[in-house]
This record gives structure tokens, C-alpha cells and sequence, in this order.
């Protein structure tokens, strides 16, 4: 969603904000902006409409625009279209300015998140001769805060503490006063910011990669606070106004890591640093050999206790819940249920007491994970995050965190973060099923052995991609694709599914193989790409005989399966094989290769994998 980049020190803020911009690109954006105020107190606007390139060449990469202290922003386009009026930063005046004149507003300010009584808010403000140039909700919460400050006659905090209690909805919000040069204020709820200060300078960010270059000493703002941000120091406040004494913490992540570091894409890069990730996700939760979350506060009792789990999360996140369910259920022998997010929200489920409720999220800002999270919280006995962000609002909410140290995830469409979280949530698995005395000491100890060799095993199928590229530019201008599976395997098939479509556009669907006979199959023509997966030993024979039904039907047949299937090279156009593991854990490696698929589609139309159209890395909205 959004990009936010704010600075304020020594240096020149153009050149320091476009620079902190182009690493929230992977965020999704459709316009962009920024302002920065000189000496005089002068503020020059900039705004484009399109990519951070339009703005970086109207700006001279920023070093056009004199000053100090300034704000930038990518918009994600959700109140208006995404035209150069749209974007931010918004002013407190009531005619617009973008191109780069000298104006004076009271209040500049950039904002992620939405107002949801704007309109209302509109209509107030329009009343004491406010007019507006835009269709953006930032609009009228900029106006909002100059009304208050005004009115009120108060300071900024004061003007943004009541600006706070007056609007609905959700922001991290980041402003600068005329009256207060060199200082820049902000205010937080439910949308995500990070301020990062070094011994004369401050940021504030959407997220930590923004800030990286410069430093790694991080606060993390809270819901419902302020700050106030000054060269070197950033101060917060709470709603009352009183001082919210705070520290700051040091990134986990190093400045290198937010880097292409030799690959051209992010994807490619993030997909090759899945046996890491996946190793790093072991040691972190196996600190003496055995699998040990007490260090996040879970105790051996606590598996013991729990009677269901319920699993929430969107878009991969839910597909690596559906794959855990399998899991759980193989391993812990308790019942899961998984629900999107999205539709868990608005539903009334009654959930049971005894429970753990799992909220799976990389960036932990989704904004219906977090709202399934904090609808949870009213019903089980505990809630458990899996994320890969630290001091995110899911993580923060929630009873128990487990972090996967995958490392910050750029490219939008996960890979890496995926396989850490399946990592986790077979650890549970095993934890919760040793803590129900469901396996014994040396069956979880076998299972361990194996998770342990996962990352070899996928380093093992990284190093030979050729044939992934062959399927890649046979079908990259293929219409459609379908990817079939049961059990695990219908998992593998969903999140393949959705790492083809996102990132090549070609319309692919994941079917539930047994299904594909009750309407589906009637879509198949001749040539269409039918991916089986087939790693499952005991439901092998049965997706076979639907890959020979979709074949009769002249679909093309790629099968992906474990080494010792070589039979089903008499049915399958192209076969891939992946190395064997225990049948719980097959889907760590079947997915690898479609990922792969994916991003080689992508490569081969030409298209951006690290940034497919219309998408968010972080989709804080609903
Ligand atoms: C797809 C993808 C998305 C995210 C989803 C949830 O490749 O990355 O489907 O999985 O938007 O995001 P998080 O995990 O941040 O809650």
C-alpha cells in the first residue's frame, strides 16, 4: 500500500526522501509525491501521476528542491483516481499545488490509511470556507488538522490529538506545520510507520527497508500516539498530550538485506534465500535440538491445553494455513479450522473457548488479519501470531509471536516469508502433537531430522532450473493454467496457482483434483496446461486418474512429483521431480518449482515480477 518518507536533519531532504521512496516501491503505488520546506519556510510540492521515475526526473532526483526538512509519499489509489491532484502531499489551502512553486500552507501532510467519515468531515470543513481540490480523504484530515490547530489556538500535538478522537478509520499520518520549521509531526492508528533517528537526523517510513541505508535504530510507533520529530530526536505523546517515554530498538534486519545483492529481480533473489530462511526458522525455534517456543512464552502445558486451533490469514498466508491443516491434523490429531481472514471478520462463528488462534501474516499490518486477530481475541483462550515484521500490529496484539527470520521481504509476491511460516507451523505441529502425547519423543525427533533437511533439498532443486524455464516459454503466452492436487497437494496446487497468476497474469486456477469433474473440466481444450501435483504416496493413484482424464481431453499434463514416481512419466507431457521427504513436509519442496514457473513466465513476457500491476506488498486497507 502507501509509501510514507519523511527526513529531517543536515542533509538535503529531496535527494534522501526519493531515495527512501523507491525502496516502499515494492508496496504498490500509482502516483507520487513530495515536499520539502528551505529556510525561508517556503514549501515546493511535486507530484506525478504513474511511476517514482516521472517524479525522481521532474525533481532532478530530488536535489531540485531546497530545503531540509520534507515529506514524500506513494499513493495507492483508494478515495480518487490516481492523477497528479490525487496524490500527496496535501496542503491546507484551498487551491492545490504541484509543480514545484514556492506556497505557504499551514499544514502539509502525507497519509496511508483510510478516513472513513470523510465525507462527513468534508462537509464540516466546507462549512468555515474550506474548499478542496481533491477527492482524497488526505485532503480533508490535512484541512481537519489546520481547523483544530486554528480553532484551538494550540500546538500540533494538540491540534493532532483532537483531530485524532474526531476521525474514524485508519492512518499513519505525517505532517509539518508552517509556524514549526525543521520539525515534522506524526500520528498512528492501525496503518504502519517507523521513525528512525541518528545523531542528527530523523525519519519516519512506512517500513524499515525505507531507512535501513541511514540507520538501524528504530522506533516503533504506537496505536493512538503522536510524535514529534526534530534533527536527531523524535519525541511521542500520547493522546492526553503527556510525553510516552521510549527507547529505540535495533533493526534485526542489515542494511544489505533490503538490496537486490547481484540478482536482477527481488524474487528471484528472496526465492534463493529460501534454504536460509528455512534454516534460520528451524534453529531459531529448536534452541537445544528439540522444538522450544518458550522463549515467545509458550510453555509444554500450553500444547497440552489447547483442544482446536483456528487459523487466520489472507491470500499466501491462507494457503500456508490450508497446507498446515494437513499438518495438524496428521501430527497434533486436533481439529483445525482455516478461515480467510477477510470473511472471518463479518461472520458469527462461534469459536471454541479451549483454543489457540493463529493469525498468519509476513508484513503483520494486513488489515483483515488484524481485524479477524482482534475478533478472536474476544473468544479463545490465546492468540498466536506467526509474522516476519517485528513490532507490527499483529504481533503486538497478539498473545505470542513467533517471528520468522526470513528477512525483509521486498518483491510483493511472498516466497521466502511463505516457506518460514510453514516451517513454524510445522514446529507447532510437532510441538502441540509431543505436547498431546500424540507422538512419541523419537517419532518427533525423526520428524525434526527431516524439517532439517528440507533447505538442502531445496537448494538441490534450485540448482537446476533449466527445465522450469522450458515450461516457462512453452506456456508464457498461454491463456490459462490449472494446477490439481488432493490434500497437501491441493494446498501446493492454490499458492502455485496464485505465484503464476500474480506475477504472469495468466489466468491459473487451483482445483481440488477430485473436483475438477463436478463442472471444471469442461473447460479444458486442447494444449490447456494441467499442472498435477502429486507427492502424496496414498492419494497418487487417484490424481493421476484425473490427470489421464484431463488428458483425454487433450489438456498438456506437467506433473510434479517426488523421485520415486517415475511411472507417471507414461502419462505426463513433462515430468519435474522434487526430492522426497516425510509426506507431511513434501509441500516445503513441490513449491519451489512454481514459484519459479511463475517468475520465468513473468521474465518471459517481459513483465516486473517484483511489482505486478495493481498489487500491495501490504494491504492495509480493507
Ligand atoms: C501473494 C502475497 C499476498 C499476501 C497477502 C497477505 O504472493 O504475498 O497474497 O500473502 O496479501 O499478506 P501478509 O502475509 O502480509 O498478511
Amino acid at each position: 500500500m502507501c509509501g510514507i518518507m519523511g527526513y529531517v536533519g543536515k542533509k538535503q531532504a529531496g535527494p534522501v526522501i526519493l531515495d527512501g521512496l523507491s525502496r516502499l516501491e515494492y508496496r504498490g503505488y500509482d502516483s507520487a509525491g513530495i515536499a520539502v520546506r528551505d529556510d525561508s519556510g517556503d514549501v515546493r510540492i511535486v507530484k506525478a501521476a504513474g511511476k517514482l521515475k516521472n517524479l525522481a526526473e521532474m525533481t532532478q532526483n530530488g536535489s531540485s528542491l531546497e530545503g531540509t526538512c520534507g515529506l514524500g509519499h506513494t499513493r495507492w489509489a483508494t478515495h480518487g483516481e490516481p492523477t497528479q491532484t490525487n496524490a500527496h502531499p496535501h496542503i491546507s489551502l484551498n487551491e492545490e499545488e504541484h509543480s514545484g512553486a514556492a506556497v505557504v500552507p499551514q499544514v502539509t501532510g502525507v497519509h496511508n490509511g483510510i478516513i472513513e467519515n470523510y465525507q462527513e468531515l468534508r462537509i464540516k470543513l466546507l462549512r468555515h470556507g474550506y474548499r478542496f481540490y481533491s477527492d482524497t480523504d488526505t485532503e480533508v484530515l490535512v484541512k481537519l488538522v489546520d481547523y483544530y490547530y486554528k480553532k484551538y489556538k494550540v500546538g500540533p500535538i494538540d491540534a493532532l490529538a483532537k483531530t485524532m478522537v474526531r476521525v474514524q478509520g485508519s492512518y499513519a499520518l505525517a505532517v509539518m506545520f508552517a509556524d514549526y520549521p525543521g520539525e515534522i509531526y506524526t500520528a498512528r492508528k492501525d496503518s504502519p510507520m517507523i521513525i528512525g533517528v541518528t545523531e542528527d537526523e530523523t525519519f519516519v517510513a512506512s517500513d524499515i527497508p525505507a531507512i535501513l541505508k541511514y540507520t538501524q535504530s528504530i522506533y516503533y510507533a504506537e496505536n493512538l500516539e503522536m510524535a514529534r520529530l526534530i534533527p536527531g530526536q523524535a519525541i511521542f505523546y500520547d493522546l492526553n498530550g503527556d510525553i510516552v517515554p521510549k527507547t529505540p530498538q535495533i533493526a534485526e534486519y542489515s542494511a544489505d538485506s533490503a538490496e537486490k545483492g547481484g540478482y536482477e529481480f527481488f524474487m528471484l533473489k528472496e526465492i534463493y534465500e529460501q534454504p536460509k530462511a528455512v534454516r534460520d526458522t528451524i534453529s531459531a525455534f529448536t534452541p537445544d535440538g528439540e522444538v522450544d517456543f518458550s522463549a515467545e512464552g509458550l510453555l509444554p502445558d500450553d500444547a497440552k491445553n489447547v483442544e482446536r486451533l483456528y487459523i487466520f490469514a489472507c491470500g499466501s498466508a491462507y494457503h500456508a494455513a490450508v497446507l498446515s491443516q494437513y499438518v495438524f491434523e496428521e501430527l497434533a490429531g486436533i481439529p483445525v479450522r482455516v478461515e480467510m481472514a477477510s470473511e472471518f471478520r463479518y461472520r458469527a462463528v462461534p469459536l471454541e473457548k479451549n483454543s489457540l488462534a493463529i493469525v498468519i501474516s509476513q508484513s503483520g499490518e494486513t488489515a483483515d488479519s488484524l481485524a479477524a486477530l482482534r475478533k478472536a481475541k474476544e473468544q479463545v483462550l490465546k492468540t498466536l501470531s506467526i509474522v516476519n515484521v517485528s513490532g507490527s500490529s499483529i504481533a503486538r496484539e497478539s498473545d505470542y509471536t513467533l517471528r520468522t527470520p526470513a528477512g525483509p521481504e521486498i518483491a510483493v509476491a511472498t516466497t521466502k516469508a511463505f516457506s518460514a511460516q510453514v516451517i513454524v507451523l510445522y514446529l507447532l505441529a510437532l510441538w502441540i502433537g509431543s505436547g498431546k502425547g500424540r507422538m512419541d519423543r523419537e517419532r518427533c525427533r525423526e520428524y525434526l531430522e527431516e524439517i532439517r533437511q528440507i533447505p538442502e533439498k531445496i537448494e538441490e532443486i534450485l540448482s537446476d532450473k533449466t527445465k522450469i524455464q522450458w515450461l516457462a516459454s512453452k506456456f508464457s503466452n498461454a491463456k490459462e493454467a490449472f494446477l490439481i492436487g488432493r490434500g497437501i497437494d491441493y494446498a501446493v496446487s492454490m499458492e502455485g496457482s496464485l505465484k503464476v497468476k500474480e506475477v504472469s497474469y495468466i489466468h491459473s486456477e487451483a482445483y481440488a483434483a477430485g473436483e475438477l469433474k463436478h463442472g471444471t473440466i469442461s473447460l479444458l481444450e486442447k494444449g490447456t496446461l494441467v499442472i498435477g501435483i502429486l507427492t502424496q504416496k496414498d492419494l497418487y493413484e487417484k490424481t493421476l486418474s484425473n490427470l489421464i482424464e484431463c488428458k483425454a481431453r487433450g489438456a498438456y499434463i506437467a506433473a510434479l512429483t517426488g523421485r520415486g514416481n517415475s511411472g507417471i512419466e507414461e502419462t505426463a507431457d513433462f515430468t519435474m521431480y522434487v526430492p522426497e521427504t516425510a509426506q507431511p513436509f513434501m509441500g516445503s519442496l513441490a513449491l519451489i518449482p512454481l514459484q519459479l514457473l511463475g517468475f520465468y513466465i513473468s521474465i518471459a513476457k517481459g513483465l516486473d515480477p517484483d511489482k505486478p500491476r495493481n498489487l500491495a506488498k501490504s494491504v492495509t486497507v480493507e
